[in-house]
């Protein structure tokens, strides 16, 4: 191989790499959905687990919204655009909500997160089960500029 093919080669090489990197969507970091509700992800550790808190802008309980905790998982062997899941515990309602989805980044580097939720009600007895759980969707974009927020992590 001539001196031209193996330079072709290695830019071609660099471009996969830098065009790879700057393609990986990080799920660490501060969230805001079209609610208006935001979450704070803490760092994800090896196995992909992570923590963080949720401020909902809503809410089905009729009391005053408190911070409540996030624990979740996403899979790491396909950093680019890991799916996850995670548990928001409410602090304020006896009831939960579990998400699911997927970390997206376009080709301008931004990120989404296009996500699935079931939020379990408490029900009064097996007989009111039925209409326990509700379902819907929510886009997380991701709100720049901002640290974790650590007067979230005091509220808690
Ligand atoms: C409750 O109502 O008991 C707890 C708050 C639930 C808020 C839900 S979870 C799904 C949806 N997405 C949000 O950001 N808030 C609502």
């Amino acid at each position: 191989m001539g001196k031209t093919g193996f330079s072709l080669i290695l830019a071609m090489g660099l471009v996969t790499l830098s065009t790879s990197s700057e393609k990986k969507c990080i799920l660490s970091g501060a969230w805001q959905n079209e609610l208006g509700s935001n979450m704070t992800i803490f760092a994800v550790n090896k196995a992909g687990q992570f923590s963080g808190l949720y401020l909902t802008a809503v809410s089905a309980a009729k009391k005053p919204i408190l911070v409540s905790p996030i624990n979740g998982s996403q899979h790491i062997d396909s950093l680019e655009q890991p799916t996850f899941g995670f548990t928001v515990k409410w602090t304020f309602s006896d009831s939960t909500t579990v998400f699911v989805g997927q970390c997206f980044v376009d080709d301008h580097g931004e990120e989404t997160l296009q996500t699935m939720w079931l939020l379990r009600e408490k029900a009064k007895s097996a007989e009111n089960n039925w209409n326990a759980t509700m379902v819907g969707t929510n886009i997380f974009t991701r709100i720049k500029g901002q640290k974790v927020s650590e007067s979230m992590r005091n509220d808690l």
